[in-house]
């Protein structure tokens, strides 16, 4: 029953699983994310960011609602499929002082830094009114999640809000990626500088996972201001 799967979240783990359109499948959407269309009224229109965004079609969603989006993803693949998917014209540069690519779309304020979460810091990234986090504090290593909790804090503006979107299972059913993210680790993680307020929650436990031995699986989404 319990299946300690331990997966290695390496870059090298996530180069080889955008070589598998079955694994992107899992956590690609064609259409823009459910739990954003719902909550987006609570995020101020100013500087978005979305760490760890995969080609997520939220990026020009929320470009075309008047944000300036900007991604952050290590898979060159993805970044380059994000722009040629949505046919968007881009422009791809090398940064001299930092270990990114910035990929800069022509017609809409879209940026993606294409290198290492853990390289990325305010000079590069600059401050945000919002963050949206599908998929990226539950896709990266527990041990990560400080550093990561840390960069967002440090780029997040002091009126800024996080959403984040989560999910709840019992660890002892399934041990493997993604990971679960209780209220209670995310609020020990993020600390005391966050307050973290969960606005809905919903059964997700779809067949992918019951065939992983889940049982029970809920999305939760919160908001994290700064306190
Ligand atoms: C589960 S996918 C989610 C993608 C996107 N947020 C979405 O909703 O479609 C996680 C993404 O994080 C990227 N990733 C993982 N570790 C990273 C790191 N350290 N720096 C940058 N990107 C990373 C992976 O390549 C992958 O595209």
């Amino acid at each position: 029953m319990n299946l300690q799967i331990s997966i290695d979240l390496s870059l090298k783990y996530w180069t080889d699983s955008w070589k598998d359109q079955s694994i992107v499948c899992e956590w690609h959407r064609s259409e823009v994310n459910e739990d954003l269309l719902r909550h987006e009224k609570l995020l101020d229109t100013g500087r978005i960011f979305v760490p760890l965004c995969g080609k997520s079609v939220d990026l020009k969603y929320l470009a075309e609602k008047g944000h300036e989006v900007v991604g952050l993803e290590f898979s060159e693949k993805a970044c380059d499929n994000f722009f040629q998917e949505n046919g968007l014209q881009f422009t791809k540069t090398k940064l001299a002082d930092f270990a990114f690519f910035q990929y800069e779309a022509k017609e809409l304020k879209i940026t993606i830094f294409q290198g290492d979460m853990f390289d990325a810091n305010k000079s590069l990234l600059g401050s945000f009114d919002a963050i949206w986090d599908r998929g990226s504090f539950v896709a990266i290593n527990e041990s990560d999640r400080p550093k990561y909790a840390k960069i967002l804090g440090n780029v997040l503006k002091a009126t800024g809000k996080v959403l984040l979107n989560s999910f709840t299972y019992d660890n002892r059913e399934y041990g493997g990626h993604p990971r679960t993210a209780d209220k209670e680790t995310i609020e020990k993680v993020f600390g005391v500088r966050f307050k973290v307020t969960l606005i809905d929650s919903y059964d997700s436990l779809k067949p992918i996972y019951k065939a992983r031995g889940i049982t029970k699986r809920v999305a939760c989404n919160y908001i994290l201001t700064m306190q």
